[in-house]
């Protein structure tokens, strides 16, 4: 077991100290730029990682699954390679690859180490995206690296190679999205599970005023509004997931600063919709709001 995690200052005892005050708390991930819905999300990723846990980031699109692991790898001094899954992902996208090169006018062959083998072999920290979008057969290659071994045998060069300290795994998955398959259990098992939902309220306002150039605070407030109704009728299965992610919502504030929030709402968030039901659904809904 790699036990070479050294958490910045000590981070889950500052997280712990500042649970109840929100201010430092903000303070403290401001940098990494997440902003968590609540501290226990935050103290315990950052506590799995520390003891060198994989963790698997569960949340719907636009939730900022992407920008967590940022903020965890900045919070962690570490640089994150990132894999993106897809039906296409395989060893070589993985692990890297072999190419011809030129030594002193020798043609020799050289390995590209790809974001796997290049974060195990500096410590760093690995982020594989839409885990659930790769073929069931791929992600299996890399057993090894994601239990306490973390060790693969590089079926390219043969070299065997073990993680170094600060070597980390974060992973994301969008569930039930269309085109995603359930996670295959064995995988699933070596993860710890963060579930990651949409920031509502007071903390999307925050993020509205710190990241869209929208500033009028009545307009503001409207957006948090559309969202926490949009939230809903997901839940309610009214609208597909897509419809609330808080990414199109950023666009839609951002666009609101030159052209009318309606306008902006449509082609920000609506006109990504195919149901005409749903579309119907969210003009009247801004209708009313705006
Ligand atoms: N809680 C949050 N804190 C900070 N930014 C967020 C948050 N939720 C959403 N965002 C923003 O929304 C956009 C989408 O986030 P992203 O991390 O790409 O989502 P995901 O990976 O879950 O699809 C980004 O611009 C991100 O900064
Ligand atoms: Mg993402």
């Amino acid at each position: 077991m790699n036990t070479n995690y050294q958490l910045p200052e000590n981070m889950v005892n500052i997280l712990e100290e500042n649970k109840n005050n929100p201010d430092s708390f903000v303070e403290l991930i401001r940098d990494g730029g997440y902003v968590p819905p609540n501290m226990d999300l935050l103290v315990d990723a950052i506590s799995a990682l520390s003891m060198g846990k994989n963790i698997l980031l569960k949340g719907p699109t636009g939730a900022g699954k992407t920008k967590f692991a940022e903020t965890l790898s900045h919070l962690f001094n570490q640089p994150m390679f990132s894999v993106n899954c897809s039906v296409d992902l395989d060893a070589e996208s993985l692990l890297g690859f072999k190419t011809l090169t030129y030594e002193e006018e020798k043609q020799v062959i050289e390995f590209i180490p790809g974001p796997v083998i290049h974060a195990m072999k500096h410590g760093n920290f690995l982020y594989i995206d839409e885990v659930n979008m790769a073929k069931p057969e791929t992600l299996p290659l890399i057993n090894g690296v994601l239990d306490y071994r973390r060790t693969i045998t590089n079926p390219f060069t043969n070299e065997i190679v073990t993680a170094e300290g600060g070597f980390n795994v974060i992973a994301a998955i969008n569930e039930g999205y269309v085109g995603t398959v359930p996670l295959n259990e064995a995988l699933k098992n070596r993860f710890v599970v963060i579930e990651v939902p949409y920031i509502e309220g007071e903390q999307l306002k925050n993020l509205i005023q710190t990241n869209t150039k929208l500033a009028d605070e009545a307009t503001i407030d409207l957006f948090v509004k559309l969202s926490s109704d949009l939230i809903n009728a997901v839940s309610q299965g009214k609208l597909s997931e897509d419809a609330a992610s808080i990414r199109a919502l950023l666009d839609a504030c951002d666009l609101a600063v030159l052209i009318p929030s309606k306008r902006a709402i449509q082609r920000s968030i609506i006109d990504k919709l195919d149901e005409e039901r749903e579309r119907e659904f969210i003009k009247n809904l801004t209708e009313t709001l705006f």
